[in-house]
């Protein structure tokens, strides 16, 4: 038994065995994958309720897939203060973005249950089912049918090889019908938090283990068609192209050039599919993704559609045809002061000055805040590196972190102001 394990009996050596026996489960054999609704998501939703079990709680698949423990408050049926982060991956991710957060909640219930401690609330664990949205396109699925914002919609969307969504829901062993059954009430969730590795490099800089987060950009995403006309690469004079491939990129540099520092304008273009792409063949057809964050929505608002309007002057030069569909919207969302302050005393409890520090990437919380006040501790990851399979957390600085989020769960006041005692308010945000 390690020291801190005697100490307050959070382990990093046993959070790494269950991140490590999580990166197992992966679609791919070179790397890590793992996507919303298939076999391995599956295994590792087993893998999780049987820990939840084990850790005191009972456990339940949802409706939409999301793996959810609950640890009972003193008095039964108690509203819940909910700890999650997602069980879904990138393609080729790393092993600590989302997973940190869900096995970091399970040894905070560890710790209570083992001391035999219930609290005047529930605390709920919850492995998001879906938030990079790699498979569909549309992101925070499982988070967003927990705050009750899934759009039906969503279930025609079709994965890369024309399975929709409502029937990868079928194949899973779920109901399309019935996803609305997810949503929880927001009387019944008092707050929500989640520890994430930052994705960045703040907090190495800081020499800082953990840092609290104030708040959640934004991102909006589009799927683009380009359609040119195919030809042959030897015989069409270059003035006589239709060229889709040379239209999309000169969209992708505009994108590029379209980032801006003074309001963190970032636009990434993830995805690029050539059609037919062969050798000898000039592209007549493009798809590709556009991603595009900001300090702002107003800012994000403004790039998006000053990017619009750039790749449709690009294609209408060119003598291409433009789709556009925006498959994403998430405004920029920010944490409850009174959790800031809350994780701000845990870290300050564990000896350390509490860093604040908003974070780029997204999160479930942004969706969760449409039912709940969200907090968010960062943990530090090495090199800032991210969406890589190099991303890299430390042992020591998980259990910090763990410890923070147990002192800040034992130090949650239910009834203070902005608890879900006033959910009309928060569902009018
Ligand atoms: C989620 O990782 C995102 O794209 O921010
Ligand atoms: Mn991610
Ligand atoms: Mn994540």
């Amino acid at each position: 038994m390690s020291a801190s394990r005697q100490h307050d009996g959070v382990d990093g050596a046993v959070l790494m065995q269950r991140i490590e026996a999580l990166a197992a489960i992966s679609e791919s054999a070179h790397g890590l994958t793992r996507r919303y609704l298939t076999p391995e998501h599956r295994r590792a939703n087993d893998l999780v309720a049987g820990w939840m079990r084990e850790a005191g709680m009972s456990a339940h698949e949802d409706a939409v897939g999301n793996v959810v423990g609950r640890y009972e408050a003193e008095r039964a049926g108690a509203p819940a203060l909910m700890i999650g982060s997602h069980l879904d991956t990138v393609t080729m991710a790393g092993r600590y973005d989302g997973m940190l957060g869900v096995v970091a909640g399970l040894a905070v219930v560890e710790t209570l249950s083992r001391e035999r401690t219930r609290l005047p609330f529930a605390v709920e664990v919850i492995g998001f089912a879906d938030e990079e949205g790699v498979r569909f396109g549309s992101t925070f699925l499982g988070s967003r049918a927990v705050a009750g914002t899934f759009e039906a919609a969503l279930l025609e969307r079709e994965d890369g090889d024309g399975v929709s969504m409502a029937d990868a829901l079928r194949e899973f062993g779920l109901d399309p019908a019935r996803v609305g059954e997810a949503a929880r009430r927001p009387a019944d969730v008092l707050a929500y938090l989640e520890v994430h590795i930052e994705q960045g490099p703040v907090l190495e800089a800081a020499g800082l283990p953990v840092g609290t987060v104030t708040a959640i950009a934004g991102a909006s995403r589009l799927a683009l068609t380009i359609h040119g006309v195919a030809g042959h690469a030897g015989t069409v004079p270059m003035a006589m192209r239709r060229d889709a491939l040379a239209a999309a990129s000169e969209c992708v540099l505009a994108a590029e050039s379209a980032a801006r520092d003074g309001d963190r304008v970032v636009a990434t273009v993830g995805r690029l599919v050539v059609s037919p792409g062969a050798l000898n063949v000039i592209p007549g057809e493009v798809t590709f993704t556009l991603d595009v964050r900001a300090a702002t929505d107003a800012a994000r608002e403004q790039a998006v559609a000053h990017l619009e309007e750039t790749f449709a002057a690009i294609a209408a030069r060119r003598g291409v045809e433009l789709e556009v569909r925006r498959v994403h919207d998430a405004p920029n969302v920010d944490c409850a002061p009174r959790l800031m302050d809350c994780i701000d005393r845990a870290i300050e409890a564990q000896g350390l000055r509490a860093l604040r520090l908003p974070s780029g990437a997204g999160h479930d919380g942004s969706a969760m805040a449409a039912i709940a006040d969200i907090g968010m501790l960062f943990v530090r990851c090495e090199g800032g590196i991210s969406h890589n399979p190099a991303e890299a957390a430390s042992a020591e600085d998980a259990a910090f972190a763990t410890r923070v989020l147990l002192h800040a769960v034992r130090n949650f006041d239910p009834a203070s102001p902005g608890a879900a005692s006033d959910p009309e308010s928060r569902e009018r945000r």
